[in-house]
């Protein structure tokens, strides 16, 4: 479905579900209602919760943000080249401001297609894009990327998939290497994919950027309790609820949970239900996977890709962009 407006060179697309995947009802049901309780991470991302992310990228201690910034600042010319793209189509492209850094490297020509499930962002930053690069086509891709990658690019033209942010992270590792075999689904042979990658390093490091000192990652947690309220018609009081970011050295992954400050009944009307809570329970709303050198190795090649390029930033704060081909 085209949901144009009426610049030619900024177009969006709903993308419908290439497959069948659960509603946010049927995910509280089944994630919500039994231990072991837990939230997909995608609606973290109403109005509200994509600035909060914004707000977290600009924290002192969400380092990942500002080193792969860094990165694209210091390599985007020559990413540019090597992945000598047409098509440039970015996975949850969210605010897409580091993605200027490559963007301001593309050639006349170069169709950008960022895909979000967060509308109002992506509509913002589109029309952002065509307003500074005159030359840029932008063709937003409104959808959930859990339902499929059924996308509506033209067959001529070498493409490259952006999945910056550590974004990959978020997905289970099962999930992870599936979900690189669908992207590689979308490239031909000598086509490439840069992925931003956090890597594995001290507990401390990372249960701050994950517990930042400003609340802000604190609030973006909560917000997800207001998405709730707001969807399902439910009555969560967020004051009943603690941030908890806890860093798992053994899955090499840090865990976010809502923790109920007491004992609590929360009334969920779409589900005409009463979820109990006792106090100290809680809810994992994120995983956030970190990785070494070998664990992208593992999860990469057998998807069909060779890692090119391998950019990181020292130490503390160590984190990747990976510059990856599409192998035959
Ligand atoms: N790439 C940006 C944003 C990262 S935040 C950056 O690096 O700053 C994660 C982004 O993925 C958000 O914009 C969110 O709306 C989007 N997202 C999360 N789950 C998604 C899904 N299932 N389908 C499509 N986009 C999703
Ligand atoms: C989008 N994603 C990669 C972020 C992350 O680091 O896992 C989301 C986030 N959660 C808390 N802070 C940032």
């Amino acid at each position: 479905m085209h949901m144009d407006g009426t610049d030619p060179r900024l177009r969006f697309t709903r993308i419908p579900p290439a497959r069948r995947i659960g509603s946010l009802l049927d995910d509280v049901r089944h994630g919500l209602l039994q231990p072991p309780r837990r939230l997909p991470a995608k609606y973290f991302y109403d109005e509200r919760g994509a600035q909060l992310f914004e707000d977290i990228c600009a924290t002192e201690d969400y380092y990942p943000s500002r080193c792969e910034a860094q990165l694209l600042a210091d390599h985007g010319q020559a990413l540019m080249q090597a992945m000598d793209a047409r098509h440039l189509v970015e996975l949850g492209s969210g605010s897409s401001r580091k993605t200027r850094h490559l963007l301001q490297f593309a050639q006349p020509g170069t169709v950008y297609w960022p895909f979000d499930v967060s509308e109002h962002m992506l509509r913002e930053s589109a029309a952002g894009l065509v307003a500074q690069w005159p030359e840029l086509q932008v063709h937003g891709l409104v959808g959930d990327y859990h339902a499929g990658l059924d996308l509506p690019i033209p067959d001529a033209g070498r493409r490259s998939v952006l999945f910056l942010g550590g974004t990959l992270g978020n997905f289970r590792p099962d999930q992870a290497e599936t979900f690189l075999r669908e992207i590689r689904g979308l490239l031909r042979a000598g086509d490439t994919l840069l992925l931003g990658a956090d890597r594995v390093k001290s507990t401390a490091v990372l249960e701050r950027a994950y517990d930042d000192r400003d609340g802000v990652t604190a609030a973006f947690n909560l917000n997800v309790l207001r998405v709730l309220n707001r969807e399902l018609d439910a009555d969560f009081d967020l004051a009943g609820f603690r941030h908890r970011a806890v860093y798992n050295t053994e899955a090499q992954r840090i865990e976010m949970y809502l923790e109920a400050i007491q004992d609590q009944a929360v009334w969920i009307g779409r589900l005409d239900q009463r979820l109990h809570l006792s106090r100290g329970e809680r809810i994992r709303t994120e995983l956030s996977h970190k990785y070494s050198e070998a664990s992208l190795l593992r999860l990469l090649e057998p998807a069909g890709f060779r890692i090119e390029q391998l950019l990181t930033t020292p130490a503390p704060t160590a984190y990747s962009l990976v510059l990856a081909r599409a192998s035959d």
